[in-house]
């Protein structure tokens, strides 16, 4: 059984812990996409795990974890995570594979975003600052791209920097007036890199079809969310990957019709962290609400998430070009105590109603919500085990969000442990 987890809103669904709950009868997870803006958060007992390039079934002894090509890899955060997950007795040896074709960021990277932003004003993206936006654009632009395989050989890694800081240098005076980090102190830190992750590079596809082959099973986890898919999402307030699961099939070199379910995660309302549209924000008290019960702060970032009601025009939309066959949905807990609860439907966009999620930024910023208003209930939901025992009302808002979205609700999150989900 080969199963894809993937966001349906604007990430930080809560893909961490659907992973994790799923790896337990998985052999192989894999990330595809992305890089270190993500931020995807495990607890395990009072351990808290914030994982931002290695595939949350790392914390589960003895499942292999594989970061696919179609990742961009900051080696020092994932050194750090790597070590940090050792000094919690968790080890990875011979059991993470990092392909060989995944780019890597480089300190240019990031240097370039945190420019690009500022020279943006108030047009910025409100980008992660990770370099995630340089490094795919360095991929696809192909001429000054750096990949892992680059790490197995020193001496022509070396020509390569120093080829791409002369021409990072060309671009960051005239546009910048800033200087690129120097090659020689790129190249000194590649080195360290080299040393330790060499042991992990390999040929990540073959090994990916010769474990299916034997039989094991794989678990494939989206980074972001459908709605912040390079080309699906809502551009150019994107992320620069296909974060949906369209981008899994490119992102690690297995066809989609190897996966038997495609799971989308939802949490029970909306967050969104940066700039851009979001129909159903609350930017009042009912937002500050869900904020400070779900405690929406950035777990790479830190900052504050935007918060509001459920959108289900959006994530219909996800979870057809996503084509999820079951939806997680995480958070109900945090809804407890509203007397009533709004889920958008549709959209009244210049005079016309639709319930087809507008991607395209400046329309959809134009879009008024239609919402259907439910009652909400009062009882905390975070020591529910089954979904009998669910409040009357909170069945009544899971049977909703079936029927606005036309897939159905498999898991329920009552809390952010391991322990606290429903299977319906
Ligand atoms: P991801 O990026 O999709 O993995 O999500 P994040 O880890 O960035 O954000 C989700 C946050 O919600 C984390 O702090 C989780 O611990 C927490 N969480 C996940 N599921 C639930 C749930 O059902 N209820 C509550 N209250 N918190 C949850
Ligand atoms: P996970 O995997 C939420 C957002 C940023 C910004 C936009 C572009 O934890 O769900 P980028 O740094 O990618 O160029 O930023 O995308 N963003 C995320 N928002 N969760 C994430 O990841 C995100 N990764 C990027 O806030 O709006
Ligand atoms: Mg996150």
């Amino acid at each position: 059984m080969n199963t894809c987890v993937t966001g349906l809103q604007w990430g930080d669904e809560g893909k961490g812990k659907v992973v994790d709950i799923l790896a337990e009868n998985s052999d192989v997870v894999i990330r595809y996409a992305g890089g270190a803006n993500a931020g995807h958060t495990v607890i395990i007992g009072d351990t808290k795990f914030a994982l931002h390039l290695l595939p949350s079934g790392s914390v589960r002894p003895g499942v292999a974890c594989v970061i696919g090509n179609g990742v961009v890899v900051d080696p020092s955060v994932l050194i750090e995570e790597i070590n940090g997950l050792t000094e919690k007795g968790i080890d990875l040896t011979g059991r993470l594979f990092i392909s060989e074709n995944a780019h890597v960021v480089i300190d240019y990277h990031k240097q370039e975003d945190i420019l690009r932003e500022e020279s943006l004003g108030k047009n910025k993206i409100g980008t992660t600052a990770r370099g995630i936006g340089p490094c795919y654009a360095d991929k696809t632009g192909r001429s000054y791209a750096i990949r892992m395989a680059d790490f197995l050989d020193l001496k022509s890694l070396d020509a390569k920097l120093e080829n791409i800081v002369e021409y990072k240098n060309k671009i960051f005076s005239a546009l910048y007036n800033a200087k690129c980090v120097p090659a020689k102190e790129l190249s000194a830190k590649c080195r360290i890199y080299a040393e330790r992750l060499s042991p992990f590079i390999a040929n990540t596809t073959r090994y990916l079809h010769e474990s299916a082959a034997k039989g094991k099973s794989l678990l494939f986890e989206g980074a972001q969310g459908a709605l912040l898919d390079l080309d699906h999402g809502t551009f150019p307030f994107v992320t620069s990957s296909n974060a949906s699961s369209l981008g899994m099939s490119a992102g690690c070199g297995v066809p989609a019709n190897m996966v038997n379910k495609f799971v989308g995660v939802i949490k029970a309302y909306t967050s969104r962290v940066g700039s851009g549209p979001f129909p159903t924000e609350q930017d009042n008290e009912i937002g500050n609400t869900i904020r400070e019960k779900g405690h929406e702060y950035g777990t790479t970032t830190g900052r504050p998430r935007r918060c509001g009601w459920l959108d289900a025009v959006a994530v219909m939309y996800s979870a057809k070009i996503g084509g999820i066959t079951e939806i997680a949905m995480m958070h109900l807990d945090t809804l407890a105590g509203f007397k009533e609860l709004k889920i958008c439907k549709a959209y009244v966009i210049d005079g016309k109603e639709t319930n087809w999620f507008e991607p395209e930024a400046g329309k959809l910023s134009k879009a008024q919500c239609v919402y259907e208003t439910f009652a909400g209930w009062t009882e905390d939901l975070s020591g529910v085990q089954k979904f009998e025992d669910l409040p009357k009302n909170a069945k009544i808002y899971i049977a909703a969000v079936e029927k606005f979205t036309g897939v159905t609700v498999s898991m329920v999150g009552v809390g952010p442990k391991r322990s606290q989900v429903i299977y319906k």
